[in-house]
């Protein structure tokens, strides 16, 4: 585990409070080309980066650390999650804004529905079971809080897309998430540089996580329109479209644009689970490729 005292987790957050005042060009970065960096390590590989979403979600529950652990035992060190918020302040790993499609709440609570996240606390969602509703060889599997998830990843040395998710349901929530970013080690130099993208539906999100750490490598999800792009790209660094929403033009305009960071603005495209479609999106020139099935899209992409 990776654990960091309160006080260095402040330090380090205030450090992130500092370039509040600060362009992204100005901002003083933990190290040298920070978030080009992490850009590097996906340009400089031999395809497209793949990212197992909600962990490698189509063998193990989404989103809970035994889909992370599969993704690590398959060789996939990047992982996407979900990002949200109970009603007592703790951040959770889940998708859905209701916990009834992955968890056996309904059971357990089955007068509080529509079951929202944000109408539970952390100790009622530590009690649900969010492994049986995918198959009983993982009965018991627990939401992860975000610091679980963190310390998972640390301990497998893997890296996140972070997705925060129906931010407009918590206000504030991307704060709390620098915040436990921060309390758990994820805002230093070599995280912030090679480990760590926040992406949001939410261009207001995004641009807040930007505003408040301009280091952070950034990602907007969603296809804007080509005349938009420019607009887009002064605070993320990434487009990450659905992959039926784009094709080889549409990812030259966006490589065509530097990104927040002054890099070539770059592609990572959802959710891709089969070899043509993998094929396909390689072809236009992505630079990364979310899936469910990693060794699908990894075995598909080795072949000629
Ligand atoms: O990372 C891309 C993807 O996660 C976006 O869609 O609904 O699975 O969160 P969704
Ligand atoms: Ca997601």
């Amino acid at each position: 585990m990776h654990r960091r005292t309160v006080a260095l987790a402040l330090a380090v957050l205030a450090g992130g409070a500092g370039a509040l005042a600060l362009p992204a060009t100005a901002q003083a970065a933990p190290g040298p080309g920070a978030a080009d960096a992490a850009s590097a390590a996906v340009t400089a590989s031999a395809g497209p980066t793949l990212f197992a979403h909600r962990g490698a979600s189509a063998y193990a529950p989404e989103n809970t650390l035994a889909a992370v652990d599969r993704a690590d035992a398959m060789g996939i060190d990047w992982v996407e999650n979900d990002v949200q918020r109970t009603k007592d302040g703790e951040l959770v790993i889940v998708h859905d804004d209701s916990l009834a499609r992955t968890t056996n709440v309904e059971q357990l609570f089955p007068d509080r529905a529509p079951w929202k996240i944000k109408d539970f606390t952390a100790a009622e969602i530590n009690t649900l079971d969010a492994g049986s509703w995918f198959g009983p060889a993982y009965a018991g599997a627990r939401v992860p809080t975000l610091k679980q998830y963190l310390n998972r990843l640390d301990d497998n040395k893997q890296k996140l897309l972070m997705e925060v998710k129906n931010p407009e349901m918590y206000p504030g929530i991307e704060k709390d998430v620098l915040g436990v970013l921060a309390q758990e080690g994820w805002l230093d130099g070599d995280h912030v540089r090679r480990k760590l993208v926040v992406q949001s539906f939410s261009a207001d999100s995004v641009r807040t996580v930007h505003t408040l750490r301009a280091d952070l490598t950034t990602g907007f999800l969603g296809t804007p329109a080509v005349a938009d792009l420019p607009k887009y790209a002064a605070y993320t660094d990434r487009i990450n479209p659905q992959h039926g929403t784009i094709d080889a033009a549409y990812v030259q305009a966006v490589h065509r644009l530097k990104g927040a960071h002054g890099r070539r603005l770059q592609v990572n495209t959802w959710t891709v689970d089969d070899a043509v479609n993998a094929k396909k999106v390689r072809g236009f020139g992505v630079d990364g490729i979310i899936t469910n099935k990693p060794d699908v899209v990894r075995d598909a992409l080795r072949r000629k």
